[in-house]
C-alpha cells in the first residue's frame, strides 16, 4: 500500500478512513480466478463497507451483493449491481423488507426460519409473484473462531436445521409461489481452518443430493463467507485450497456456486487514520489520546480486536502505553499496553486492516459526526464520503424541539 497519509491529512483532515482500490480489486480477482473451473458468483457482502463507490469499483469488477437488511439491498442497486446478482439474507426481515425485495425481482430470498417462508409464501401470493428461496442450512459446525462472529452451531441464532430445510423444501415444491432454488450455509467469520468449511459443505451437498433423489433441483449453492485476513501473524486458508475442496465435494453436482465474502475483499484495504491530541501519565500509566475514538472503529472495545498500529514519526523512544480515544467510556481505546514511541501533538497513528466492519459499525456516540472516507485508485486520491458535521447529525430532530 503507497499511500502519503499525511498528505491526506492536510487535504481532508482527520481522522479519515482511506481505502485502496487496486486492493480491492486484487482480492477479488483472486478469489473470482480460483473459482474458474466452474459457474459462480462472488456476492460480496455489504454489511463489511457499504460505500457506495466501494460497492460501485467490486460491481465493475462483476461482483453481485449479498445483503443482510432492504437498505444493503437498495444501496446494492444504487451502486450498480444488477439485480439478478443480489441475494438478500438475514434471521429476520420484515413484511415490507420481503415485500420490496419481492417487487425488486432480486436473485435470491435466503430463508431462515419455517415461519419466515410462510410470511414470504403469503407475501408473494399476495403479490402475484413466485418467489425465489435459498434456506440458510445450519450445519451445527463449530468454526473456531470468536464467538462473537460464530453462526454455524445449533446454539447461534442463524439459519435451520437439516431436516426443518427439507421440510420447507418440499414446502416449496408444492407451493406455486415459492421456487426452491439455492441453498445456503455460512458458518463464521474471519476463519482461518479449512476443515471446518469443508465439514458444513459436505453436510449441504449430501441434502443437494437427497433433494434431488425427490425431484427437487436447485441451481445455487451458496457457500458463505468468512474467509479470514492477516490483522497480525494469521495463517491463512488458501484461495485455491479452498475453492478445490468446495468443488471436490460437490463432485457431480451442476450447480453454480456463490461465494459472499466480506472482510476478505476489503478488510485489508483500508486504514483507519487519527492524529494525536495529547499524552500524559496516570500513575505510571502512559496514555496516548487521540482524535478517533470507539464510536469511529469499534473493534477493538467490541471483540478486544487486534488492529496493527502505527506511529508516523521518527522517534526511537519506545514504552508501555494505551492507545485511546475522547469518549467518555473507559472501553474506548484502540490497543492496551502495547510499545509505541513518544508521539507529538498533531502526530498521525495508522490503524491497519480497517476496511472491513470499520466504518459500517461507527455510529454517532458522544454526538461525534462520523468520519471521511477516502478511496485512493492508480495514486489518485477521491472523497467518497463527507465527514458529518454538527448540522447533519441534528437534521432529522431540529424541527421537534418545543
Ligand atoms: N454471509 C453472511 C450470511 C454473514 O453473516 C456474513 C458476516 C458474511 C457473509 C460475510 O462475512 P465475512 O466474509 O466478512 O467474514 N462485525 C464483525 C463481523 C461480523 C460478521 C457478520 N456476518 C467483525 O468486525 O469482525
Amino acid at each position: 500500500m503507497n499511500i502519503d497519509f499525511k498528505e491526506l491529512a492536510n487535504k481532508y483532515q482527520t481522522p479519515y478512513y482511506v481505502y485502496d482500490f487496486n486492493h480491492i480489486t486484487a482480492q477479488y480477482t483472486q478469489l473470482k480466478e480460483s473459482f474458474r473451473a466452474r459457474k459462480s458468483l462472488i456476492a460480496y457482502a455489504v454489511k463489511a463497507n457499504s460505500n457506495l463507490s466501494v460497492i460501485k469499483h467490486l460491481a465493475n469488477l462483476g461482483a453481485g451483493a449479498d445483503c443482510v437488511s432492504i437498505g444493503e439491498v437498495k444501496r446494492a442497486l444504487k451502486a450498480g449491481v444488477p439485480s439478478y446478482k443480489i441475494i438478500f439474507s438475514g434471521v429476520g426481515k420484515s413484511d415490507e423488507e420481503i415485500k420490496e425485495a419481492l417487487n425488486l425481482d432480486i436473485l435470491l430470498i435466503n430463508v431462515e426460519s419455517a415461519e419466515e417462508l410462510n410470511r414470504v409464501e403469503t407475501i408473494s401470493k399476495e403479490l402475484n409473484k413466485v418467489a425465489r428461496i435459498s434456506i440458510r442450512v445450519n450445519p451445527n459446525i463449530d468454526p473456531k473462531t470468536h464467538p462473537y462472529i460464530s453462526t454455524g452451531l445449533h446454539e447461534n441464532k442463524f439459519g435451520v436445521d437439516i431436516d426443518t430445510a427439507k421440510r420447507m423444501y418440499i414446502q416449496c415444491k408444492n407451493s406455486e409461489s415459492l421456487e426452491p432454488t439455492g441453498i445456503h450455509c455460512h458458518i463464521g467469520s474471519q476463519l482461518t481452518q479449512l476443515q471446518p468449511i469443508k465439514d458444513a459443505i459436505k453436510i449441504v451437498a449430501d441434502l443437494i443430493r437427497n433433494l434431488k433423489a425427490i425431484k427437487i433441483d436447485l441451481s445455487f449453492m451458496d457457500v458463505g463467507g468468512g474467509l479470514g485476513i492477516v490483522y497480525k501473524d494469521e495463517v491463512l486458508i488458501d484461495t485455491y485450497e479452498y475453492t478445490q475442496s468446495i468443488l471436490d465435494v460437490m463432485f457431480g453436482l451442476d450447480l453454480t456456486i456463490i461465494c459472499e465474502p466480506g472482510r476478505f475483499i476489503v478488510g485489508n484495504s483500508g486504514v483507519f487514520v487519527t492524529k494525536v491530541l495529547y499524552e500524559k501519565v496516570n500513575g505510571n500509566k502512559r496514555f496516548i489520546i487521540v482524535d478517533g475514538a470507539m464510536n469511529d472503529l469499534i473493534r477493538p472495545a467490541l471483540y478486544n480486536a487486534y488492529h496493527r498500529i502505527e506511529v508516523l514519526n521518527d522517534n526511537k523512544e519506545f514504552s508501555d502505553c494505551n492507545l485511546v480515544g475522547p469518549v467518555c467510556e473507559s472501553g474506548d481505546f484502540f490497543a492496551k499496553n502495547i510499545e509505541l514511541p513518544k508521539t507529538n501533538h498533531n502526530d498521525l497513528i495508522a490503524i491497519y486492516s480497517a476496511g472491513a466492519y470499520g466504518f459500517t459499525m461507527a455510529s454517532n456516540y458522544n454526538t461525534r459526526g462520523r468520519v471521511a472516507e477516502i478511496a485512493v485508485e492508480n495514486g489518485v486520491d477521491r472523497l467518497i464520503r463527507k465527514r458529518e458535521t454538527f448540522e447533519d447529525l441534528i437534521a432529522l430532530e431540529e424541527e421537534f424541539i418545543k
